[in-house]
């Protein structure tokens, strides 16, 4: 493809970042995702008084559905011939993809990518962390919700900090940078933690991002009383550390960040419920399944399957992905009378 054609919306902002999501599974069953697990439905239970049940989670998706390598290294092309720089593989947890790293080899080498980076819950990280290195990813970011072994298995279903604190220092020996840790903060679950897991980000020079609780979660528990606000965060942090706002060269980055003073890292708040970003939001997502969402709360999905499978040419596929983005929608409405949560929930849609 030579013609640049942008992927711009109807409210002109141009879409520069594409999340692709490997695979719909998760060896994990995290509370604010795919709360699966007892601890989960007592939880939901126990301290809001509400019965979620435990979901039995959604099928997964058949093999032949998924797009395959070849597949998703097409559309990156396409969409970075078309202006996306920045390219962040998710899952469900995208290490359970098999081979994963011989796509990252394919994605490295497309020219224009700025930046190539991965969401993982750490577990499965030590097993491919060389081979990841060596096929040309820039940074991954951890999911790191608890710093306590007894939370973090509530919280994740799983026994696994020390793995994913192991898997962070490897990821620092192997020379990932910067490396990020992401917390989502659920009110009375570990709320009590924002904190120390600020001081962990600090003591290993990584940064740290305090993510808001939004309804993407598989049983629909979330409500409004769960979300521990950004700016209760803030206030918490300001409490202990030293912060210092760092000035962002990029309009439509989600957190606001500051520097705490002395340390490498940074420390972020993502705050969608409370202060949403639409406004300046320049993602796409593409899930594992080939279906393009203009926004983690569509409720309409864009099946770019029948044109990867059939005669589609890739200005065909340009064309498509440019009305596809224009028509993406202004934000999501959390919070309004007519907010309605999305079927998929964050393990398909991708972080
Ligand atoms: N609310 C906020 N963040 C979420 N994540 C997953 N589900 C939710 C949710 N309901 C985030 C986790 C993970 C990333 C992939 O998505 O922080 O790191
Ligand atoms: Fe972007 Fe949609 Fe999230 Fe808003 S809600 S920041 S538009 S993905």
């Amino acid at each position: 493809m030579r013609a640049k054609t942008f992927l711009v919306d109807s409210y002109q902002r141009t879409i520069r970042d594409l999340r692709i999501s490997v695979t719909d599974r998760c060896n994990f069953r995290c509370l604010y995702c795919l709360p699966e697990t007892e601890a989960a439905a007592n939880f939901y239970r126990s301290r809001w008084n509400q019965n979620p049940g435990i979901p039995i989670h959604h099928q997964w998706k058949p093999k032949h559905e998924i797009l395959s390598f070849e597949e998703i290294e097409r559309t990156a092309q396409i969409a970075v011939a078309c202006g996306i720089e920045k390219i962040r593989l998710t899952g469900g947890e995208p290490l359970l993809r098999q081979n994963i790293a011989t796509l990252i080899q394919k994605l490295a080498r497309i020219p224009g990518i700025r930046d190539l980076a991965m969401t993982t819950n750490g577990f499965l990280f030590p097993k491919y962390a060389i081979e990841l290195r060596e096929a040309g990813l820039h940074r991954v970011s951890f999911s790191l919700d608890s710093f306590d072994k007894d939370n973090f298995k509530r919280l994740t279903g799983v026994q696994g900090l020390a793995k994913v604190t192991r898997s962070v220092q490897l990821a620092k020996e192997l020379g990932f940078d910067p490396i990020k840790v992401n917390a989502v903060i659920i009110r009375d679950i570990n709320d009590h933690e924002i904190e120390g897991l600020c001081q962990y980000a600090l003591d290993e020079q990584i940064s740290v991002r305090f993510i808001e609780f939004m309804p993407l979660d598989s049983s629909k528990a979330w409500q409004n009383e769960h979300v521990f606000s950004g700016n209760k965060i803030l206030a918490r942090l300001q409490k202990k550390f030293d912060l210092t706002p760092t000035q962002s060269a990029n309009a439509s980055e989600t957190a606001k960040r500051w520097q705490i003073n002395g340390a490498k890292g940074e420390v972020g708040i993502i705050a969608p419920v409370t202060e949403p970003f639409c406004g300046h939001c320049n993602r796409l997502r593409l899930t594992s399944d080939g279906q393009i969402r203009t926004c983690l709360f569509s409720l309409h999905e864009h099946d770019l399957k029948p044109l990867l499978r059939g005669k589609a040419s890739d200005e065909d596929i340009a064309a498509h992905l440019q009305s596809i983005v224009y028509k993406k929608e202004a934000g999501h409405k959390i919070g309004r009378e007519d907010f309605v949560q999305p079927t998929r929930t964050m393990s398909c849609i991708g972080g």
